[in-house]
């Protein structure tokens, strides 16, 4: 990695990229993407489904079977890790336990041949940038894992990669520090106007830091797009189910007119937009917070009967069993809760209901 070599943040690139190991498992099948440089891209979804293997690919650290990868303009496919311009966090920091944060910092840009005055210069300023100044001198084993993880991201970007990837950072982390970094490095991408992917399992996570979410399933992309898009218009119910446990409903597609389709649910005839897919029989999502408790033989409604009523601080949750199978509701009204066994009706606002493409 030369040093005149680096270039500023760029964009990536996948043409039709797979990744095989051995002869059964198809870790990646033919993924294409585009990420515009400076922005930051999550990609989310179940465990085993390609996640790692895509940023790997990007690094260097795994080479595709067939496709194409570009960063920049530059086809990088066939270029090893140190040729790439690329750096990664771990998960586990992978902090050098026997240097201390200066120098942990500072070891990247020794290794890349940059004069002492350089190294010294580059490495204070980026401890600075992330707060990190006071602990130059500390061990890891003396830093917090907040700490560590924010150690971890200045010797990544010392180098100032043309992109930034981070494979679940967050995951050592206890619940409210998590919240806490994921800004931190989200302020820091655009900041500095980096191209950050960023892998993660925890949809919330995903809809709070990025740009683009691409969410997998199975080696594939289920959808793509921002993180409103995919909340408001998941396309199957794959999506609908991982982003906010959307309820997802049965229903029969009567007819479609243009941009909208009117569709059956159970007894209620509503008026959705219309989406890619040509079953007659599909399914609708809606959200668990979009959903009306009205009393029972309230017109245009559901017949339903409440299973389940818990009492969660801000919200009701209520369990419903209705004709076309259960539904999770929530409702703010807590001071009237409705009790379990009770008959009610359900009503949907139709710009709510989404129809899926399967
Ligand atoms: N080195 C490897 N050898 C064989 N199979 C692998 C290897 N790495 C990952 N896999 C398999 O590839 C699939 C995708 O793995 P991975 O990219 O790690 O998923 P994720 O990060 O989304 O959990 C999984 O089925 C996994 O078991
Ligand atoms: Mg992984």
């Amino acid at each position: 990695m030369k040093p005149s070599s680096r270039k500023g943040p760029a964009r990536v690139v996948f043409d039709k990229v797979t990744k095989r190991y051995g002869t059964n498992v198809v870790a990646v099948d033919q993924i294409s993407l585009d990420f515009p440089a400076g922005t930051l891209v999550t990609l989310l979804g179940p465990s085993g489904c390609g996640k790692t293997t895509t940023l790997r690919m990007i690094a260097g650290l795994e080479m595709a079977s067939s496709g194409r990868i570009l960063i920049g303009d530059d086809d990088v496919t066939r270029l090893p890790a140190t040729a790439r311009d690329v750096s990664m966090v771990f998960q586990s920091y992978a902090l050098f336990p026997h240097m201390s944060v200066l120098q942990n910092v500072s070891y990247g840009l020794q290794v890349s041949g940059f004069s002492k005055d350089v190294v010294a210069s580059k490495a204070n300023d980026v401890l600075k940038q992330l707060g990190l100044e006071v602990l130059g001198a500390r061990y890891p084993n003396e830093l917090s894992g907040g700490q560590q993880q924010r150690v971890a991201v200045a010797r990544a970007i010392v180098l100032e990669p043309r992109v930034l990837l981070f494979d679940e950072p967050l995951s050592n982390l206890d619940a409210k520090l998590r919240r806490y970094v994921r800004q931190e490095i989200r302020d820091l991408q655009q900041s500095l106007g980096l191209t950050v992917v960023y892998v993660t399992h925890d949809q919330e996570e995903a809809l709070a830091v990025s740009d683009t979410v691409v969410v997998m399933n199975n080696a594939t992309i289920a959808q793509m797009g921002s993180p409103r898009e995919l909340h408001d218009r998941p396309h199957t119910r794959f999506v609908a189910d991982f982003i906010g446990g959307a309820n997802v409903l049965p229903c029969e597609v009567a007819s479609v007119q243009g941009e909208q389709a009117t569709v059956r649910l159970g007894g209620l005839t509503l008026t959705t937009n219309n989406c890619a897919g040509t079953a007659t029989q599909r399914h609708v999502a809606v959200r668990p917070n979009r959903v009306s408790l009205l009393p029972a033989g309230s017109p245009h409604a559901l017949e339903a009967t409440i299973q389940k009523a818990t009492y969660v601080g801000e919200q009701m949750e209520y369990m419903v069993q209705t004709p076309l199978g259960e539904l999770f509701v929530t409702s703010p009204d807590t001071d009237r809760p409705v009790a379990a066994g009770a008959s009610v009706a359900l009503a949907f606002v139709e710009e709510d209901v989404v129809l899926l493409s399967d």
